[in-house]
């Protein structure tokens, strides 16, 4: 029975897929957008191996970034439709390549190649070329990673130290399979490995094996991959020399909440924060579940322990989720950060269940855009009272992208009410801390967040109540897309830390997301909303602290990264001064 549905959910896909590659080919006509790329000019320099009219090569694809719904401080593509990230790594010069699972020809999944966008600051992006193409009609670029092969294991890079090497799944109907490309120009652009694929499915589900993500284990002096065996409920652990020759390890089998399939797993080193100053160094699995998660659809479950070169060991049985919300899944860790500094990830901002049909675009490409990344996520682990070695996840500098401060107030019972229509870019961060709380019995009080139109009424609200931890956050007076899957109200509970007498909860909204923190990330929370008229006044308060306790809450304008880049059509175009290497 179980076997069944999920072979069917898998042929599901595969229709979807080939679906949506033909009716958007079929209709292919040129939109005014769709002229704007083929006007922009730029020389062929990403490799397609198999030639698709409608998808542009070589050049950057200009996207509206303004609108209702387009967020301002969160990566979301041009146009077109994107999942997962993929193949993150920052280089030598400090900037941050983000690829991701993109559809270009289509506002639904589908026809998955590999974009790309880099940036300084994980705010301010810039649109680069599609990275990666696949190779035929029935070729999808599934997910998968990259890093920087500095020695040359591979031999693919005779005169440098910053050549780049993905790694990714290559999806045909009748299998998955891996494979590897390189890049002399710094993940610019990719040469497909002339022997692929790498790796080849064993078991008994070809067609499911896949989203490989590499590291280098500095102790065995080996490259090290975790793959996805997603309806076997396995991720293998695999190491290399070289990149290309892989050898099996381990698996770390059926844990945690398997949901009806594992995918993207990542494994990775992170120091652990403790209060008394000391530290040491942690690993994490981490395993996105799809569909089947607890609030339904997709969510991300991770596993702290040991890792030796071959086998992971979790140190407790403890299934611990990143979010406790809806939308975030597929989260990667970028490649190359300072192993003992906090790692940072970029996730999915978006589930399964309902992604192909938010309203951020409408049925033609060019009309508006699907999916959006979270915020940059900073990531260590902290012993937390109880609950014990816990991934900590908190917007990565975030204050480098406020524009200015719109209030503050530090009185005990803070109330803030303001009008932000005047903000540009739609978006603030906003913080609220109340210190002092010494004993258990001063934990009075909550602190409470809304955002609302003052035009519709229509709201997204939060907040905490201090005396029994619980956190929630409602998006169910939004009205612009019904949906029985779009869950409205979510919920979790924190942990009090006498040791730290403190309860903070910060949060960034950005037109169509919310993304809010307790206690500097225990707990993190992003959901999607979608209101018919812009929200534009925002609420914040504290209210009924013990007067023991002391307060402070502000508010922050973010500047509007993608909009103070657009042309005088109000066209965003990214990098346009690609052709010469
Ligand atoms: C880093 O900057 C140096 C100096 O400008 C340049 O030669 C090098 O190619 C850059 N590396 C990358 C990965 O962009
Ligand atoms: C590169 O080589 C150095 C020196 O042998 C070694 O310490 C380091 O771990 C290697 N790193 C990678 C990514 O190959
Ligand atoms: C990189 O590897 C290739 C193939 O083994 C070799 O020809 C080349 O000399 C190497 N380059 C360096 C800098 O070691
Ligand atoms: C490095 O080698 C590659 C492959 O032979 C070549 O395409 C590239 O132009 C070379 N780069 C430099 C800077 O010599
Ligand atoms: C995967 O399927 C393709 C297309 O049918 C086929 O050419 C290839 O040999 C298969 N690979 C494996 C490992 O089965
Ligand atoms: C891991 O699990 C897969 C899928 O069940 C299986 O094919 C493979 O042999 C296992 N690998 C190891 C090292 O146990
Ligand atoms: C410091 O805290 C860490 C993590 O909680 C703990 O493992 C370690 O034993 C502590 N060290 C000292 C000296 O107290
Ligand atoms: C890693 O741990 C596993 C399980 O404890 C053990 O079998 C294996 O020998 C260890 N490998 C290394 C390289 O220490
Ligand atoms: C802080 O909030 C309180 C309660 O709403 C209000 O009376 C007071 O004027 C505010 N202070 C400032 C500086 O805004
Ligand atoms: C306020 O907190 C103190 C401890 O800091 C406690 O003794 C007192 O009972 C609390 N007051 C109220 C009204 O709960
Ligand atoms: C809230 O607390 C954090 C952590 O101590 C601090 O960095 C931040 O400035 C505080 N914010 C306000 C509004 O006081
Ligand atoms: C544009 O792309 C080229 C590679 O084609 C790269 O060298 C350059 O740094 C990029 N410029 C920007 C602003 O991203």
């Amino acid at each position: 029975m179980m076997l069944h549905h999920l072979l069917s959910l898998t042929a599901l896909i595969s229709v979807l897929d080939l679906a949506s590659g033909q009716s958007s080919s079929s209709q292919n006509t040129p939109s005014t957008s769709a002229t704007a790329i083929v006007s922009t000019a730029g020389a062929q320099i990403s490799t397609s191996t198999y030639s698709q009219s409608d998808v542009p090569t070589g050049t950057a694809i200009p996207g509206n970034y303004d609108g209702a719904y387009r967020p301002q401080v969160h990566y979301s593509p041009p146009q077109g439709f994107m999942n997962d990230p993929n193949g993150m790594f920052v280089d030598e010069n400090g900037t941050y390549h983000l690829y991701y699972q993109y559809n270009p020809v289509a506002n639904v999944a589908g026809r998955q190649h590999w974009g790309h966008a880099t940036s300084d600051d994980l705010y301010t992006w810039t649109n680069q070329p599609i990275a990666l193409f696949p190779g035929g009609p029935t070729e999808g670029v599934f997910s998968g990673s990259a890093v920087v092969d500095v020695n040359n294991t591979s031999g693919f890079f005779p005169n440098q130290t910053n050549g780049v090497v993905a790694m990714y799944t290559i999806n045909v109907p009748e299998n998955q399979t891996q494979h590897i490309a390189y890049s002399y120009d710094n993940g610019y652009s990719f040469i497909k490995y002339e022997n692929n694929p790498v790796l080849v499915p064993g078991g008994t589900h070809p067609t499911q094996y896949r989203d490989p993500k590499v590291i280098w284990y500095e102790d065995t002096q080996r490259w090290v991959m975790v793959v996805a065996y997603p309806i076997d409920f396995e991720i293998g652990i695999f190491s290399s020399p070289n990149l290309i020759d892989w050898t099996p390890e381990s698996n770390f089998s059926h844990y945690g909440v398997t949901g009806l399939q594992y995918e993207c797993p990542n494994m990775v080193e992170l120091p652990v924060r403790g209060a008394n100053g000391t530290e040491e160094l942690k690993w994490v699995m981490l395993i996105s579940i799809n569909p089947g998660a607890p609030l339904g659809g997709s969510i991300t479950e991770y596993f702290v322990g040991d890792f030796n070169g071959t086998h992971f060991e979790a140190l407790d049985s403890t299934v611990r989720f990143t979010d406790f919300s809806k939308d975030n899944y597929a989260g990667q860790f970028f490649y190359g950060v300072a192993p003992n500094e906090d790692q940072i990830t970029l996730n999915w901002a978006s589930n399964w269940q309902y992604t192909n049909s938010v309203p951020t675009a409408g049925e033609q490409l060019g009309d508006g855009f699907r999916s959006v990344m979270t915020v940059p996520r900073g990531h260590y682990l902290k012993d937390l009272p109880r609950y014990g070695l816990s991934l900590i996840s908190y917007p990565s500098n975030i204050m480098s992208i406020v524009d200015s401060e719109l209030a503050s107030n530090d009185s005990l019972d803070s109330r803030m009410v303001l009008d932000y229509s005047k903000v540009e870019s739609g978006a603030l961060y906003f913080e609220a801390n109340v210190t002092g709380l010494t004993t258990p019995d001063s934990l009075d009080g909550e602190i409470y967040f809304n955002f609302s139109s003052s035009v519709s009424g229509e709201s997204i609200a939060g907040g905490t109540f201090l005396g029994s931890g619980d956190v929630w956050l409602d998006r169910g007076h939004t009205d612009g897309f019904p949906n029985i899957f779009f869950t409205d109200k979510f919920s979790t509970t924190g942990l009090y830390n006498e040791a730290e007498g403190a309860w903070r909860l910060s949060g960034i909204i950005d037109r169509s997301i919310i993304e809010i923190f307790i206690n500097g990330g225990e707990l993190s929370a992003s959901s999607l909303f979608f209101p018919t008229h812009p929200l534009d006044t925002v609420e914040l308060k504290v209210a009924g602290l013990n007067s023991t306790a002391t307060a402070s809450v502000a508010v922050w304008s973010l500047k509007a990264a993608w909009s103070d880049q657009a042309d005088a059509n109000g066209i965003v175009r990214g990098n346009v001064t690609t052709g010469s290497n």
